[in-house]
């Protein structure tokens, strides 16, 4: 038997109605704060993330799906939006239309990872960027908007994490700072981290060695050097989201994994969820729009884990979803009326409710006992006695009531079973 790639889901049936659940509320919270959807290509050319993420991240060197097609171009399943939310940005030119473009996006990416609890190899974002505007009114926003989402799913075990990374020239400053500072100790750090010091040195701050965080106990911290404006902006942002009653802790160490950062980042994590705890993150990319060939335009954004959130979700016991019912379920009670009992679904299902019936030629039992199973609220038999004098016997389930019902006149009893 063949089975689904290793770090790969189905959604089966059963689960689909938490998705939706969390599609609706996402579709809605963007709506209410005036973002537009986008879509783009599951994938694109490689070198798009190769220069939008930064050669030297872990999904460019290690996770992505990149391969050859037959015209022997490079390709890659997208793993993350926002490189291709600025491409489309600059490829439609979409900055000349609206100075200022918010988007959000619902989505499946792609990485390679070690698949665990909350980490998958194909799993979905839902996400946004708002291109054009540097005001940290958007950085304070799109928190607020990540955390107005995950409360309505009921979500309380929450953290808020923030931080600025500065500028690029701040940050240069910074991370000599910081190598100066790790010099002494760089062949007592984890093989990894050694590795990082040369690479990519803000990225020693993720190390989960224990070791190597009691090396990074006193180091420098990049708040403390970060500019002006960056500093002035980071201000801002945390006096919008006190005065929005959204609870928030500064994580100096908060440096994230992907390059186009600059001034603010944050994470929301769960405590529900183990060691896959950041449900959502994101940050200011001021510089990523014009790297990717635009004009020089500001941009923040944040993408969340909706497998993560439906995980913490389950953990929490937060969601209440009411159970699956269908209006009506036919009950076929003489063989041969099966094209009658088509016709009538079908007239039923035009007036839009929720009908099923038999299809097998089971038994008048197990029919009953199908139309129990599916929660129909009501029951119509079809043929006996009645049916030849032109009526139905229509049963409603919740109260056991039954009544004979005009066979012709289906809109109203459509009309009738709505109610
Ligand atoms: P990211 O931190 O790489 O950021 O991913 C965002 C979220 O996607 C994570 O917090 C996590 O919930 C989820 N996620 C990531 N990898 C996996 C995985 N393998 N399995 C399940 N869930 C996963 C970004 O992707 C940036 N594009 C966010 C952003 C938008 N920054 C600015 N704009």
């Amino acid at each position: 038997m063949i089975k689904a790639i290793t770090g790969t889901k189905d959604i089966l049936p059963p689960e689909i109605p938490k998705w939706k659940l969390l599609e609706s509320i996402v579709n809605n919270v963007f709506k209410n704060f005036n973002y537009k959807e986008i879509r783009t290509p599951i994938f694109e050319e490689t070198s798009l993330f190769a220069r939008g993420i930064g050669e030297e991240t872990d999904i460019v060197g290690k996770e992505m799906y990149t391969f050859l097609d037959r015209s022997q171009t490079s390709v890659t399943l997208k793993p993350e939006m926002t490189a291709s939310v600025v491409r489309a940005f600059n490829e439609h030119s979409l900055g000349k239309l609206q100075s200022l473009n918010k988007f959000f996006y619902i989505s499946p990416m792609f990485r390679q990872e070690r698949p665990q609890a909350g980490r998958q190899r194909q799993f979905h974002q839902f996400g946004s960027e708002a291109i054009g505007g540097s005001s940290p009114l958007l950085d304070a926003e799109l928190i607020i908007i990540a955390y107005n989402i995950l409360k309505l799913l009921g979500l309380k075990d929450l953290t808020v994490k923030i931080n600025s990374l500065g500028v690029p020239q701040s940050r240069e400053k910074y991370k000599n700072l910081l190598r100066e500072f790790l010099s002494g100790s760089k062949n007592y750090l984890s093989e990894d981290s050694r590795k990082r010091f040369d690479q990519n040195i803000l990225r020693i701050f993720d190390s989960k060695v224990e070791s190597d965080q009691e090396i990074l106990k006193n180091a420098p911290l990049m708040i403390d050097y970060i500019d002006e404006e960056s500093k002035n902006d980071f201000e801002v942002v945390k006096n919008l989201l006190a005065e929005s009653k959204v609870p928030f802790e500064i994580d100096p160490k908060l440096v994230r994994g992907l390059d186009y950062y600059t001034k603010t980042t944050f994470e929301i994590v769960s405590g529900k969820v183990g060691s896959q705890s950041a449900l959502c993150g994101g940050g200011r990319y001021d510089l990523l729009v014009e790297q990717l060939g635009g004009a020089p335009t500001p941009g923040v954004g944040f993408a969340a884990g909706m497998e993560r959130i439906l995980l913490a979700c389950e953990n929490e016991n937060s969601l209440n979803i009411p159970k699956e019912e269908i209006d009506l379920y036919i009950i076929k009670i003489d063989k041969d009326l099966s094209s009658k009992v088509f016709e009538l679904s079908l007239n039923f299902r035009n007036d839009n409710l929720v009908v099923e019936f038999d299809y097998l030629d089971r038994s008048v039992k197990a029919q009953m006992r199908e139309a129990n199973k599916l929660n129909a609220k009501f029951v119509l038999f079809l043929g006996g006695d009645e049916y030849k004098s032109g009526k139905l016997n229509l049963k409603n389930m919740s109260t056991g009531e039954q009544q004979l019902v005009d066979v012709n006149n289906y809109h109203q009893l459509s009309e009738f079973i709505k109610k």
